[in-house]
């Protein structure tokens, strides 16, 4: 297996095995329609040589969303600006998915103007309550899925991929940490993936079965009495029998600073792929491509992995927010690894509003213009 050659998930021809995880620009318009100016991000990313994109969680229904400028997608008025983006980031040599989303939990009642949802009634740490599904509120967001995705084919997208990590709806039903519920989607694992099933089984109703759908799970959500690798391992010969054709391997709840999904801190070449010893167990145990993402920054990782059949794909978020063309790099001069620090700075952009950027990288060339000032004035 090459780093660099044509290769594909399911029935998708992807130009090589690197992959954008899906990452919240923070950059749709206020109202959740993709901007010209995440077009241009996505476009760019196309052209910077990554195979596949994966589009920031995309809000499958108003209850379902987690913060501002987020894309949506639970009306047909959607459609029309996603295909435009879709077109160009073809024309640019892309293959882009859309991830679709729902928060639970973890929702902004400022935005969604009512209680979040989630398995369990909870009080949330702002004082608010969650409230607890019922099965018609389970059935009608599996349906809130499907018709999201539906129109996520009709706007171009080459397939889809299920949010079912980092503690947004999905993996709280899957985690029993956050699960305790007595009905048929609680309890032991299949019981509690029934829900991450029946939204498969309906996504995959609407868009037919040559249509790509991926789900992103967590190895470990590294809670008391939460979701482990062995569970993991469970889940994923469930997702084998769904109709999916590939998983992402993940972990961390959002918010959980050591366990977050975006681990801080620089990562040695040797404590690259946070989930590498899971990512080999879910390999051995599955024959569907394994996309890992988590820590990985340096090519010769990136081929270690390839090479030891660790994983099928390599995905990596924070590197494209500090080089969109990282790839087109590594495949021509320069390999020297992602100057991304892992600080997380690159999230204080977005919560100002302002849409995701490396802070780091702007610091520093605001620094060397002034020394460039400087010197000239000298
Ligand atoms: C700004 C930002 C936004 C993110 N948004 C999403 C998202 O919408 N959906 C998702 O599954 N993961 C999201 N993630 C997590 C990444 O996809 C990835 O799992 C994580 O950052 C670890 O990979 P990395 O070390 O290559 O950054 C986000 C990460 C960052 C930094």
């Amino acid at each position: 297996m090459s780093l660099f050659q044509k290769t594909s998930i399911g029935n998708l021809t992807v130009g090589n095995r690197f992959v954008r995880s899906a990452t919240a620009e923070g950059l749709a318009t206020a109202r959740g329609f993709c901007s010209p100016v995440l077009t241009k991000l996505l476009v760019r990313l196309a052209k910077g040589g990554v195979g596949l994109i994966i589009t920031g969680h995309t809000a499958v229904s108003r209850e379902g969303m987690a913060a501002s400028r987020q894309l949506c997608l639970w009306d047909d008025g959607f459609i029309s600006a996603l295909l435009d983006m879709t077109g160009q980031v073809h024309e640019a040599g892309g293959k882009i998915l859309l991830q679709l989303g729902h928060a639970g939990a973890l929702a902004d009642a400022n935005l969604t103007g009512e209680a979040s949802v989630g398995p369990m009634m909870t009080r949330k740490k702002d004082g608010t309550i969650c409230r607890a599904m019922s099965r018609d509120d389970i059935r009608e967001t599996s349906q809130s899925f499907a018709a999201a995705a539906g129109r996520a084919r009709k706007a171009g997208f080459d397939g889809v991929q299920i949010q079912a990590a980092h503690g947004y709806l999905l993996s709280t039903f899957l985690s029993p940490h956050s699960n305790r519920r007595r009905d048929e989607y609680g309890g032991n694992v299949a019981n509690r993936a029934r829900f991450l099933l029946e939204v498969i089984a309906s996504v995959v109703s609407e868009t037919g079965k040559d249509y790509p759908v991926l789900v992103k799970i967590n190895a470990s959500d590294f809670l008391p009495d939460g979701y482990g690798v062995d569970q993991m391992i469970e889940t994923a010969s469930l997702l084998a029998l769904s109709g999916i054709c590939a998983i992402e391997l993940s972990g961390g709840i959002e918010g959980a600073v050591k366990y977050m999904p975006s681990r801080p801190g620089r990562i040695h070449t040797e404590k690259e792929g946070y989930y590498k010893a899971e990512a080999e167990r879910l390999k051995e145990a599955t024959d569907m491509p394994v996309i890992l993402v988590g820590g990985i920054r340096s090519l010769e990782t990136a081929a270690d992995f390839i090479e030891d059949e660790v994983c099928d794909f390599i995905a990596m978020s924070r590197p494209f927010i500090r080089e969109p063309e990282l790839i087109h790099r590594w495949m021509t001069d320069n390999k020297k690894s992602s100057d991304c620090d892992s600080d997380n700075l690159c999230y204080r952009p977005i919560q100002a509003g302002k849409g995701f950027y490396c802070l780091t990288k702007a610091r520093e060339l605001q620094r060397s213009l002034l020394r460039q000032k400087d010197f000239k004035r000298g």
